[in-house]
């Protein structure tokens, strides 16, 4: 079977890049699909999810981009770190940087991300804030095909959680969190599942 390498960029936490992990190791990736996670990307030092990726054996970096003069530099730093693995699929997991669309392009059809909102809702910052001012009586999570244009591409999986009385920007994001952790593996599982990553 080929191998198919994921690359997995994060700038904090890392419990999405912990989820797709976990899922890899007990849903046998490697010998259902050839498929492991290669590598773990920060773009951020102190990110808690360069420990986790560490405690289950996977292979860190750190591309700092308050090292780089400007997005085109940095992204093309990301660039050659991310190409060492020779990716079959970049998964973007609380990657908090907008991506030059020379990046994007580079990695068209193998860039995917999960974004905190039931797009075309929200797309942008501070989702769970907004989807409570506006008054939605439902939220939830995205995982998409990355695109030139912010939030956009298709959708590969949705999960839709209820906003309850009393729902702070906080508890509303924990919410959302336990199913990003459930839809972001079952998506990318999907697509290592086809025969190509996008026919
Ligand atoms: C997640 O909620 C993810 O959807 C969001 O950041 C969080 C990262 O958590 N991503 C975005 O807002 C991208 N625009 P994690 O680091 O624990 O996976």
């Amino acid at each position: 079977m080929t191998e198919k390498n994921i690359v997995i960029l994060i700038s904090g936490s890392g419990s999405n890049m912990a989820a797709i992990a976990d899922a890899a190791r007990g849903g046998q990736w490697e010998r259902r699909h050839g498929a492991r996670v290669a590598a773990v990307i920060s773009n951020r030092p102190a990110a808690g999810g360069l420990s986790l990726a560490r405690e289950r054996g996977i292979a860190t970096q750190v591309v700092d981009h308050t090292a780089f003069d400007g997005r085109e530099a940095f992204d093309a730093a990301l660039m050659a770190e991310i190409d060492r693995h020779r990716p079959t699929l970049v998964v973007l997991a609380g990657f908090m940087r907008i991506l030059t669309p020379g990046f994007v392009r580079h990695y068209e059809g193998r860039l995917v991300n999960i974004h905190p909102s039931l797009l075309p809702a929200f797309p942008g910052l501070q989702t769970h804030q907004r989807a409570i001012e506006a008054g939605c009586r439902f939220a939830g999570c995205t995982v998409h095909r990355v695109t030139a244009e912010l939030d956009h591409g298709e959708y590969l999986e949705q999960a839709v959680v209820p906003v309850l009385p009393g729902d702070t920007p906080a508890s509303l994001a924990e919410r959302v969190l336990s199913q990003e952790h459930l839809v972001y593996p079952r998506a990318i599982e999907r697509l290592l599942a086809r025969p190509a990553l996008n026919p």
